[in-house]
C-alpha cells in the first residue's frame, strides 16, 4: 500500500519471560516472534517498515536483517510511545500501522482491513475470557472508546472491562507525530504509553473505531515464557486440524510440532511426539512412527519412517523402510524399496532400488547401485583428515558385516566382500575381495582363572 508505512515495536527486553534473549527472538513454531511479525507486515505492502530496536539491538537486527528493512534505534525502553516516536522521522506515507513484536500470530487478513479504515485511529481489540494484563478499552454508554487503561492504572471496575487492547493500530501518520509530540508519562509505571493517544484523540475530536477481532490466536501478545507454551500449542493444534481436515490421521494432535511449511498426500499417518522443520513433503500412504524429526525433506510414496529417526535433507524414495533409529543426513538420497535399519547413518550417498543397509553403519560420500546388500557394521572411511573421497559400490554387491571401505574405493558389479576385511584397493566386478587374516586355532587353551584374594 503506497500511503502505508508499518512501525514494529521490538526495543523491550522483556523481563518477563526471564531470559537473556531478546523477547522477540523466542521462537514460536521455528520462526522468531520478530520473523512472524514481519512476515505479516510485509503482506500488506507498506511502503517503509520500521523496526524499532533497543535492548541486544545487534542481536536483533543481524537475525532478522534483510534489505527491505529500516531500522530505528530507541535508546531507553521509556514506553510504546516513546518506541514509536523514535520512528517519526522515517514515516512519511499517511497512515502507520503499529505492530508489536511481541504478539506473532497477527493475520494478514486483519492488517489488510485495518489499513483500509478511514478512522483517525483504528484499535484492534477482542473479547477474552481474562483480560489480564492487557490494556482495557473503556467504551462510553454510546460505545464509543474514550481511552484505553493499563492493568496497573486500572481501577477496580475497569479491570473487569473484558474487551482488550491488541497493541496493534492503524493511525493518521500526522496526528499521530503530532500526539507523540505532546505524550507524558503520568501514570503507573512512569511510561510514554502509546495508548494515550486515544484520550488525545477525544479531546481533539477525532475518530476512534475499533475492528474486534475474533481470533484469540491473532492477538495474544507474549509476556512469559508460559504463554509462549501455550500460544505454541494452541497454533500447532491448529496447524493439525488442518492436516486431518485434508485426510492425515494424526495420533494426537497435542503431540506433533510443525516448524515450517509441512505437505501430505492422501493416507498418511503420523504417531506421536514428530517435529517437522522446514519444508517436508509426505507423499501418499507414508507412514512417520513415534518420536521422529523429519527437517527440510522428501518422502515417496508407501515410505515408512519408523520411530525415532532424523531425518534431514534427504530426498527418499517409494516404499522405503527407515528405522528405527536411523539418521539421514543432508543428501541421503534413497531409490525405490531401499531399506536403511537401525542405528545407520547415511550422508551425500545415493543408494540404488531394492538396496539395504540394515545395520549399525555409516555411510557417507557413497554411491550404491541396485541390489546391494551391506552387512552390519560397515563403515566407508570417506573422511582422510583433511578431504572427503567416494566409495561406489556397482550393483549386486554383497559387503560382509564389519567392513570398512577406504575411500575412495569401487567394489565392482556383482563382487562380495567377506565380513571383518578392510578393503583399500578397487575390487574388480564378481570377485571375493578378503582382506582379514587368516584364522589360527590353539588346542587345549586353559583361559586365566580369577585369583581368590581372600586366600
Ligand atoms: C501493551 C499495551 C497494552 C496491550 C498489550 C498487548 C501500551 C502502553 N500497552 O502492553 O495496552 O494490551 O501491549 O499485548 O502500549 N516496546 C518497545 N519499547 C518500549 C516498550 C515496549 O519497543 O519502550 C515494545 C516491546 O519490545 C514489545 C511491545 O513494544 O514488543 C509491547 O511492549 P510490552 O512492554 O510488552 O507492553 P504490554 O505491557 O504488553
Ligand atoms: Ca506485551
Amino acid at each position: 500500500m503506497k500511503n502505508l508505512d508499518v512501525v514494529i515495536l521490538a526495543a523491550g527486553k522483556g523481563q518477563r519471560m526471564k531470559s537473556n534473549l531478546p523477547k522477540v527472538l523466542h521462537k514460536l513454531a521455528g520462526l522468531t516472534l520478530l520473523d512472524h511479525v514481519i512476515k505479516a507486515a510485509k503482506s500488506v505492502n507498506p511502503a517503509t517498515l520500521i523496526i524499532v530496536t533497543g535492548y541486544a539491538e545487534e542481536r536483533v537486527r543481524a537475525t532478522v536483517q534483510t534489505e527491505d528493512l529500516t531500522f530505528v534505534h530507541q535508546s531507553q525502553q521509556l514506553g510504546t510511545g516513546h518506541a514509536v516516536q523514535q520512528a517519526v522521522d522515517q514515516i512519511k506515507s499517511s497512515k502507520t500501522l503499529i505492530l508489536l513484536g511481541d504478539v506473532p500470530l497477527i493475520s494478514e487478513v486483519t492488517l489488510e482491513q485495518l489499513a483500509n479504515q478511514s478512522e483517525t485511529i483504528t484499535l484492534l481489540t477482542q473479547t477474552v475470557g481474562d483480560p489480564t494484563g492487557y490494556g482495557r478499552i473503556v467504551r462510553d454508554e454510546q460505545g464509543h472508546i474514550t481511552k484505553i487503561v493499563e492493568e496497573k492504572d486500572a481501577s477496580i471496575e475497569e479491570k473487569k472491562i473484558d474487551e482488550i487492547n491488541t497493541g496493534i493500530m492503524c493511525v493518521d501518520s500526522s496526528v499521530l507525530k503530532s500526539f507523540l509530540s505532546q505524550m507524558e508519562n503520568k501514570n503507573a509505571s512512569a511510561e510514554f504509553y502509546l495508548t494515550d493517544i486515544v484520550e488525545y484523540a477525544n479531546k481533539n475530536k477525532l475518530s476512534v473505531g475499533a475492528i474486534i477481532s475474533s481470533d484469540d490466536m491473532e492477538c495474544s501478545g507474549i509476556n512469559s515464557k508460559s504463554q509462549l507454551a501455550d500460544l505454541e500449542r494452541h497454533f500447532q493444534r491448529k496447524k493439525a486440524q488442518e492436516l486431518m481436515a485434508n485426510g492425515t490421521s494424526v495420533s494426537d494432535p497435542n503431540r506433533l510440532d510443525i516448524r515450517g511449511n509441512l505437505t501430505c498426500g492422501f493416507d498418511v499417518a503420523i504417531d506421536v511426539g514428530c517435529i517437522f522443520e522446514g519444508d517436508v513433503q509426505l507423499e501418499d500412504n507414508v507412514t512417520i512412527e513415534a518420536y521422529s524429526v523429519i527437517k527440510d525433506s522428501y518422502v515417496g510414496e508407501g515410505t515408512t519412517i519408523r520411530t525415532h529417526s532424523c531425518v534431514e535433507g534427504a530426498h527418499i524414495g517409494k516404499r522405503n523402510q527407515i528405522g528405527p533409529y536411523a539418521r539421514l543426513r543432508p543428501g541421503a538420497k534413497s531409490s525405490d524399496n531401499v531399506r536403511l535399519g537401525n542405528f545407520v547413518e547415511v550422508k551425500a550417498s545415493e543408494i540404488g532400488q531394492g538396496s539395504k543397509v540394515n545395520h549399525l553403519s555409516y555411510i557417507g560420500d557413497a554411491k550404491i547401485g541396485t541390489g546391494v546388500n551391506v552387512g552390519a557394521g560397515t563403515i566407508t572411511c570417506n573422511y582422510d583428515g583433511a578431504n572427503k573421497h567416494q566409495t561406489v559400490l556397482e550393483d549386486d554387491v554383497f559387503i560382509g558385516s564389519n567392513t570398512e571401505l577406504v575411500a575412495p574405493v569401487t567394489i565392482g558389479e556383482g563382487s562380495t566382500v567377506a565380513a571383518g576385511s578392510t578393503v583399500t584397493k578397487n575390487v574388480p566386478p564378481n570377485n571375493l575381495a578378503l582382506s582379514r587374516t587368516k584364522q589360527t586355532c590353539i588346542g587345549d587353551w586353559k583361559r586365566p582363572k580369577k585369583i581368590n584374594s581372600d586366600e
